[in-house]
């Protein structure tokens, strides 16, 4: 063996040399549910688990209807995308734009761009944007480690949803916001409120435990809000 190799084992109380125990996140009860739902998105042809975040705001607070012209901001990989598809049927629109490629094939009712929401350039696909029923976001940005930056980073991006909410909603159009939660928290959901006539903070069972985000639920747009 070479020399020093040893030293990276355990000793007889668990800990490594230098202290510290091993951590047990493969088996703890949090990582078995993710990898459930993984592995049903997987088998249900979802590209991501956060399908289930969708439905489970569906099953809630019955966002989407039968018809609907709905936009998906931050859409890539595509599984929100597919589920509001299903949702809205043949005689709905999906309109969904991302920072990346959505690489997996879409239903005909779905249209997608990719572009930055914070310097849209396509104004041509947003001139399609008017009178919609539905605007999510389930954007994130690149996570720094930093809970303040990244939160900061998060509300920017909300900002620029609820901007995208009052251009293009119609009245009594519905807003399914992502943030993660940090200072800027309460003045947000304060300017969400007084833009529709209920506002909500859901966070759904299929959110990672340890995860900072939650959802805003905004019913009923207000006239001229
Ligand atoms: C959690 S993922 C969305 C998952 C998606 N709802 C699904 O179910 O497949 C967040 C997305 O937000 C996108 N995003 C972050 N910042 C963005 C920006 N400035 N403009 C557009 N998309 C952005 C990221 O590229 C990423 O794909």
């Amino acid at each position: 063996m070479p020399a020093g190799k040893n030293k990276l084992k355990k000793n007889r109380s668990g800990k490594r040399p230098s202290g510290k125990t091993k951590r047990r996140h493969a088996s703890s009860p949090g990582n078995q549910w993710d990898d459930h739902l993984t592995r049903r998105a997987r088998a249900e042809n979802y590209p991501a688990r956060s399908v289930y975040k969708l439905e489970e705001i569906q099953k809630k607070f019955k966002i989407l209807r039968s018809g609907d012209r709905v936009l998906d901001l931050g859409c890539a990989p595509g599984s929100w995308l597919l589920y509001a598809s299903k949702q809205v049927g043949m005689t709905g629109r999906v309109f969904g734009i991302d920072l990346k490629d959505v690489e997996i094939q879409l239903p005909a009712n779905v249209r997608v761009i990719r572009d930055n929401i914070l310097k849209m350039e396509d104004t041509v696909f947003l001139g399609d944007l008017a009178g919609l029923d539905v605007v999510l976001s389930d954007m994130a940005p690149a996570t720094t480690g930093r809970k303040d930056v990244d939160a900061l980073r998060s509300a920017a991006l909300c900002e620029m949803a609820l901007d995208t909410a009052e251009t293009c909603l119609s009245a009594n159009g519905h807003f399914v916001c992502k943030i993660f939660q940090g200072n800027e928290f309460n003045l947000f959901q304060k300017t969400v409120q007084a833009r529709f006539k209920t506002c909500k903070i859901f966070k759904p069972e299929s959110c990672r435990k340890q995860s900072k985000e939650i959802y805003i639920i905004a019913k009923y747009k207000k006239q001229g809000g």
